[in-house]
């Protein structure tokens, strides 16, 4: 293993416990951390590079584009410390623009993603320094795990709209303990989908090609392999549709068949039409997100768009 890797030993593995919890409540519920197995993440990546998944390529290209105000923005800062950096991609794109960071810490909770993202950066970026840690940064202190930063001259990036994969609420919380890590020359960076037509939003969770479709039923995949249970061909299908209400992508698993499944010794009942709720995707508005910064207790916030409004990067103070 790299000794460059801090691993934490994030629980992951509570997989049978954890499913056999959330099948067991009145909407059925599988807690989307568990998509990302091998597969899953293999699977992830390519939807990333779908033409129906604006999200990625529009957020990379705010960075590309708009690389001089970025610069002013993040004035003063030399340590990048980037949450669920997962290939490594985007922080190769931030380190070619943010000339001025000379030191760049991964951290995402799966240790086969960290290693070779480390690798993929590190070769890019020789005179730089690099670390990463194996840590469930929404649940753990990462800030206390990460060793020698200087305070005061951090940025903390967090991409690829995934504050949207947990309850607004939840959000605002997370972000309220970031602050509290931060100082006063600290700058957080995050990426968020905007809201947008409603079209546009579907087709991206409802690709052409059947690739998030597959993300979605690898859990199925995934029960079958690792716990053993019988589940008939074809019992469920991929579902996403836009929520207006709430104003979320929800995912779910619809179930085709009646049938049970048997757990242990435990039996779960599964009615045709029923569903599992997989993920929900958030999206805001630009005033939606300034709020919840600001809530959250960041003192001012500037955001950088793409032509389209299509996605946004905020950029806050503490
Ligand atoms: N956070 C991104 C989004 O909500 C990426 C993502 C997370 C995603 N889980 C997903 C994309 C499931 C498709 C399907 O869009």
């Amino acid at each position: 293993m790299n000794k460059r890797i801090k691993n934490t030993n994030p629980k992951v593995n509570d997989f049978r416990n954890e499913v056999i919890e959330g099948l067991k409540m009145e909407q059925k519920y599988i807690n989307p951390k568990f998509f990302y197995d091998d597969e899953g993440s293999k699977l992830f990546d390519l939807i990333t590079a779908l033409p129906e998944y604006y999200p990625t390529e529009t957020e990379i290209s705010i960075l590309r584009d708009r690389c001089s105000e970025l610069k002013g923005l993040t004035d003063g800062t030399e340590e990048g410390i980037e949450l669920g950096s997962g290939s490594g991609k985007k922080g190769a794109i931030l380190l070619n623009c943010l000339q001025d960071l000379k030191k760049y810490v991964l951290v995402d909770i799966s240790l086969s993603a960290l290693e070779s993202a480390l690798l993929f950066i590190s070769e890019r970026f020789p005179e730089k320094e690099f670390g990463a840690l194996c840590i469930d940064y929404m649940i753990d202190d990462f800030m206390g795990a990460i060793d020698g930063i200087a305070a005061g001259k951090r940025l903390l990036i967090f991409l690829g709209s995934t504050i949207g994969n947990i309850e607004p609420s939840s959000a605002r919380n997370f972000l309220m303990e970031c602050r509290k890590q931060m100082e006063s020359g600290d700058r957080l960076l995050i990426g968020v989908d905007l809201k947008k037509d409603v079209s546009v939003i579907e087709k991206a969770y409802n690709d052409s090609q059947g690739i998030t479709a597959r993300f979605n039923l690898n859990i199925i995949e995934r029960m079958r392999r690792e716990l053993g249970v019988e589940i008939p061909e074809k019992a469920f299908s991929h579902m996403a549709f836009y929520n207006r209400e709430i104003g979320r992508i929800e995912m779910h698993l619809k179930c085709n068949v009646d049938f049970s499944m048997e757990f242990q010794g435990e039996r779960i009942d599964f009615r045709k039409g029923e569903t599992i709720h997989t993920e929900n995707s958030y999206k805001y508005s630009i005033d939606e997100i300034e709020e919840i910064l600001h809530e959250a207790g960041f003192s001012r916030t500037s955001c950088l768009t793409d032509q389209r409004k299509y996605y946004g990067i905020f950029i806050s103070d503490p």
